[in-house]
């Protein structure tokens, strides 16, 4: 895909290939570790709006950044003036760009009336956005091209973010009843960005280089932001922009990913918490099932390496 900055207020980026929020995994990690693999902004995990003004430890922690890149935090809530004081909070104060959550496909979420619920109030999401940015960040919106396939709530959504001040939009290309299932519906993110000024970035179904091609080449859209395809592969990042990657193997980037968490935390609990993110870098490895059954078992990081040592090349 060509490559190009994304003008996001007045905050540039370097490059139109994003990490996405990821709830659980999306740490300060991983975002350092696909910053330095090349993603030009990377988002946080969503954090209640709520859990920020009511000094929640483990919004804190979902918080908590290292890295001189872009970065982006995401909220969720549906009440502006709840939103704007967790905006304005000491807590966001080190991104550089909030996005809001018009997206999340959860029960808990969507039946309060946050995520994705919100599609189907325009006026709300405007008033939401155009509270935010009394700010003073760029404020960025990540919406779902509708509810249902071809439900045409997705085009009016978008043009009522324009409306209300939104400096980016990203649109994931599946409504909400297909969760993260499927193809990406290329023509509902094609008209949002035919529709607006503000710069569009495409988010669904991107494994590497060439399905980020697909994308731009199917909508036409300023930029591509990856989720799963990151998880289990950070490398797509360097891979989509030609940066040089920071580990030669995976077995090196994984060693990495637990030095860096050991920044942090104790020992056992990296070795608990990583296992998750370790099932999706083994995906695809030779006898990938056995290792992780293996894995899960271990409760210090040393017993991890020494097995991923052994059977990585
Ligand atoms: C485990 C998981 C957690 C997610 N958490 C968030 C989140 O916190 N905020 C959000 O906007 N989207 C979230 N998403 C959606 C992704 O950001 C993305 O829109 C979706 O996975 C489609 O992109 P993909 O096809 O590249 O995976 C999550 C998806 C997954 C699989």
């Amino acid at each position: 895909m060509r490559l190009k900055k994304v003008k996001i207020g007045d905050v540039v980026t370097e490059n139109n290939v994003f990490l996405a929020p990821l709830a659980g995994f999306s740490d300060f990690a991983m975002r350092k570790i696909c910053e330095d693999m090349g993603a030009g902004l990377t988002f946080t995990e969503m954090v209640s709006c709520k859990g920020l003004l009511y000094d929640n430890a483990n919004t804190k922690d979902i918080l908590f950044t290292v890295g001189n890149g872009i970065k982006a935090a995401q909220i969720f809530g549906n009440d502006p003036d709840v939103m704007l004081e967790a905006a304005t909070g000491e807590e966001l104060g080190k991104f550089d760009v909030i996005d809001v959550n018009f997206g999340c496909p959860m029960p808990k979420i969507y039946n309060n009336g946050e995520g994705s619920a919100l599609l189907k109030d325009p006026a709300l999401a405007e008033k939401i956005i155009r509270t935010l940015k009394k700010c003073g960040k760029p404020i960025t919106a990540k919406m779902r091209t509708g509810l249902t396939l071809g439900d045409g709530l997705g085009l009016p959504f978008a043009k009522a973010l324009e409306q209300g001040g939104a400096d980016m939009i990203t649109v994931h290309g599946r409504p909400k009843d297909r969760i993260y299932a499927g193809e990406p519906d290329y023509d509902g993110i094609e008209m949002i960005k035919n529709a607006v000024s503000v710069p569009v970035i495409a988010n669904g179904g991107v494994f590497d280089a060439d399905s980020a091609d697909l994308l731009i080449e199917r909508t036409g859209a300023d930029g591509v932001m990856i989720a799963r395809g990151a998880l289990e592969n950070p490398f797509i990042f360097a891979d989509i922009t030609g940066k040089k990657r920071i580990a030669e193997s995976k077995k090196e980037l994984i060693f990495k990913h637990v030095d860096l968490l050991k920044t942090r935390y104790d020992d056992r609990t990296v070795a608990i918490t990583f296992r998750k993110q370790l099932c999706l870098y083994l995906k695809g490895e030779k006898n990938a099932s056995a290792l992780k059954q293996k894995i899960l078992t271990l409760k210090d990081t040393d017993s991890i390496k020494r097995e991923i040592d052994a059977a990585l090349p």
